[in-house]
């Protein structure tokens, strides 16, 4: 009989509180997975850091964008706004600026890629400060994460994607098998399910990864600044390539 009442109290208890697993994450959650840090961070969890602060590091750390153009930014080149102070904008996706992409096109800046860079986390730091990042902009623990991005993250994207065609030396059916069990949780089986694009010009996985697989490659070994997105980074390069040679054979539109 005891027993009967203190398990019938159990289940009342349950029933109140809702059994743990259906609970939803609250929001504070989801924030600290995207903009915090672990309270041991791993090595590949440091190098992403550094890897989304590269590609946008105002939406990594939840700021608003920066006023005004890049003092660097050349005006050869008529973009103007936030983007030319993205990292990216002036060194490319694939890390070798007018070496690499970025030598023609809409991004040409003439500007110098950092790939083998060998400046320290001080060095590092003193550059940024040079470059016009306050410690307001990049304090200087995120500033640490971009050295150890520098330093230890940049991929040689020349040996795993075509320079001239963006054609991807991947095992799509490899690339299939993560997809459709890790990215497709999120973007969908055929990489539809989010669009960043509008109504006239779409932008899904298939889309990215056909017009620039060298961001795409960033991203999936990185993750997207700002928001809740798995990256590959604790896995084989080749794992990612793989990847990114199945997403090319997604729908564009
Ligand atoms: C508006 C353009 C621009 C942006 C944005 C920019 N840089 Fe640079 N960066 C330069 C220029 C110019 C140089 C000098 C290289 C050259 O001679 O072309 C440089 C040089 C560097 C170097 C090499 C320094 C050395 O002493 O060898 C590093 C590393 C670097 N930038 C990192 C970054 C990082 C990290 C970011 C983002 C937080 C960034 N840059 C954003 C323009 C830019
Ligand atoms: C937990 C959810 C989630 C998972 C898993 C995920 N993503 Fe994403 N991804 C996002 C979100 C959210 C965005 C932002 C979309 C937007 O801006 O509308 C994004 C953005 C992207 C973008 C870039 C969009 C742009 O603006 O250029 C690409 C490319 C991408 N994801 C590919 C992948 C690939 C490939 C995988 C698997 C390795 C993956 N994603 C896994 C949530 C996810």
């Amino acid at each position: 009989m005891n027993n009967c009442r203190i398990a019938t109290g159990v289940v009342a208890a349950l029933l109140i509180a809702g059994p743990a697993f259906t609970q939803e994450h609250d929001e504070s959650y989801h924030a600290d997975y995207i903009f915090g840090a672990p309270l041991e961070p791993t090595e590949a969890w440091i190098i992403t850091r550094g890897g989304r602060l590269y590609d946008n590091w105002y939406a990594t750390q939840d700021m608003d964008a920066p006023e005004g153009t890049h003092p660097a930014w050349p005006s050869s080149n008529s973009r103007t706004g936030a983007t030319t102070w993205r990292c990216k904008s002036c060194h490319g996706w694939d890390y070798r600026g007018a070496d690499g992409k970025y030598g023609s096109g809409s991004y040409e800046t003439g500007i110098a890629g950092v790939m083998g860079y060998s400046g320290d986390p001080a060095a590092l730091e003193s550059v940024l400060r040079e470059h016009g990042y306050s410690e307001a902009m990049i304090p200087s623990e995120q500033s640490q994460y971009i050295a150890a991005f520098l330093s230890r993250g940049l991929d040689d994207m020349n040996a795993v994607i075509d320079f001239d065609t963006g054609e991807v030396s991947g095992d799509t059916g490899h690339g299939a098998a993560i997809f459709q069990t890790n990215c497709a949780a999120c973007h969908g089986f055929d990489g539809r399910a989010l669009d960043w694009g509008d109504a006239d010009e779409p932008g899904y996985v298939g889309t990215e990864a056909n017009a620039n697989p060298w961001e795409v490659l960033h991203k999936i070994r990185n993750g997207h600044p700002g928001v809740e997105m798995i990256s590959l980074r604790a896995f084989d390069l080749q794992d990612a390539v793989d990847v990114l040679a199945y997403t090319r054979t997604l729908p564009e539109k």
